[in-house]
């Protein structure tokens, strides 16, 4: 017998079709307007965001999806699908909850309904595909699509720049952070079959045609929690600054962009920590560079070595590895067809990339 046709729907038809039901099941009709965002992988040029560097992100075919409409109530009555919870968000109630998703939508409906004079409620389902915090920016994501659907019931237009500027503050007010713009450049800017290169330092962003022939980019979840990454990351961020504000006591710069090596030297004396931080950032940055003529030329092996030379600085330099995900790129080198592989995003757990042949 022949074997059966299978047809397979994208990830994304099939999440979108899974909302639209849950929302038919829950509020009893159809939503009105329907969003996707996708998370992100980064393919070099990590921690350097918030530190005016270079970074390779693009998007993937992961989504969060929202449902939304209007409600003639004056709240916000919302579905998550992945915690199976609804919730009932009255005006002004940010900072009431403990769960880090209800945090991020009352915190979308609250900043959006002040800033653009918002009145009226609304009803919302979201689900997703993306694994949540493990390094592919599900939160943004996650902000970014019940931004867009918000914005498009309310007819808030937003250019695609500010709109990734409001999804950053929405996120760091409230989940207490101050992340970069790398996961929102990336999931708003990418395009289809292109990495994207970002400066930060005047956030240009260039694109380069992906076509890497005989490979295959994967990505292994370690499904280490990152519990570690809020304190550490912020950490991260003061100690790249107090180095900044060191060197330029020293030598009158203001830019990250400014530190040369020699500069570094003087800081290594008396400030190890800042040194090792400001090391990774200039290497990084010259990997971002490097990355760009590799793939260009279509250099596997090359490619790989980045990768390496990156996960390296990343675990000793930057310190935002952790044994499992070192333990992954360690024993991949045995492997034949596995050119190089790193720990992506904000780091301490969640996921790896890896550059393998496809065969
Ligand atoms: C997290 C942050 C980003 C970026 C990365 C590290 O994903 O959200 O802004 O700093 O970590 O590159």
């Amino acid at each position: 017998m022949p074997s059966p046709k299978i047809i397979q729907f994208p990830l994304s038809e099939l999440l979108v079709n899974e909302v639209t039901e849950e929302f038919n099941l829950q509020y009893g009709n159809k939503p009105e307007i329907v969003t996707l965002a996708p998370g992100r992988i980064n393919i070099i040029g990590e921690h350097t965001d918030y530190n005016e560097g270079l970074a390779m992100p693009v998007a993937i075919d992961l989504w969060i999806c929202t449902a939304i409409s209007k409600y003639s109530k004056d709240y916000f009555s919302v579905f998550s699908i992945n915690y199976r919870q609804s919730v009932k968000l009255l005006p002004n109630t940010t900072n009431v909850f403990s769960e880090p998703w209800i945090k991020l939508v009352s915190s979308v409906i609250n900043i959006l309904k002040s800033e653009y004079g918002i009145l009226g409620g609304g009803k919302i389902v979201i689900g997703g595909n993306i694994p949540i915090g493990c390094g592919l920016s599900s939160s943004t994501a996650f902000v970014i699509s019940v931004t867009i659907a918000f914005c498009n019931l309310f007819k808030i237009r937003l250019r695609k720049r500010e709109l990734a500027i409001i999804c950053k503050k929405i996120e760091n007010l409230a989940l207490g952070l101050a992340h970069g713009l790398l996961d929102q450049y990336a999931i708003i800017l990418s395009k289809k079959d292109q990495f994207m290169i970002i400066d930060f330092q005047d956030d240009s962003i260039k694109y380069l045609p992906l076509s890497l022939n005989g490979c295959l980019w994967i990505v292994i979840n370690s499904r280490i929690n990152r519990e570690l990454s809020k304190s550490a990351y912020i950490n991260r961020v003061k100690e790249c600054r107090k180095g900044l504000e060191i060197l330029n006591s020293w030598f009158n710069i203001n830019s990250f962009r400014d530190i040369d090596n020699n500069m570094l030297l003087e800081l290594e004396k008396g400030y190890n920590i800042p040194y090792k931080r400001l090391l990774h950032l200039l290497g990084e940055n010259i990997r971002v560079k490097k990355m760009k003529v590799q793939l260009e030329k279509g250099n596997k092996k090359q490619i790989g070595k980045i990768l390496q030379e990156s996960h390296e600085s990343l675990k000793t330099l930057y310190e935002v590895s952790c044994m499992e995900i070192d333990y992954i790129v360690k024993i991949s080198e045995s492997f034949d067809g596995w050119y190089g592989g790193r720990i992506i995003g904000g780091g301490f757990g969640g996921c790896s990339l890896h550059l393998i042949a496809e065969n």
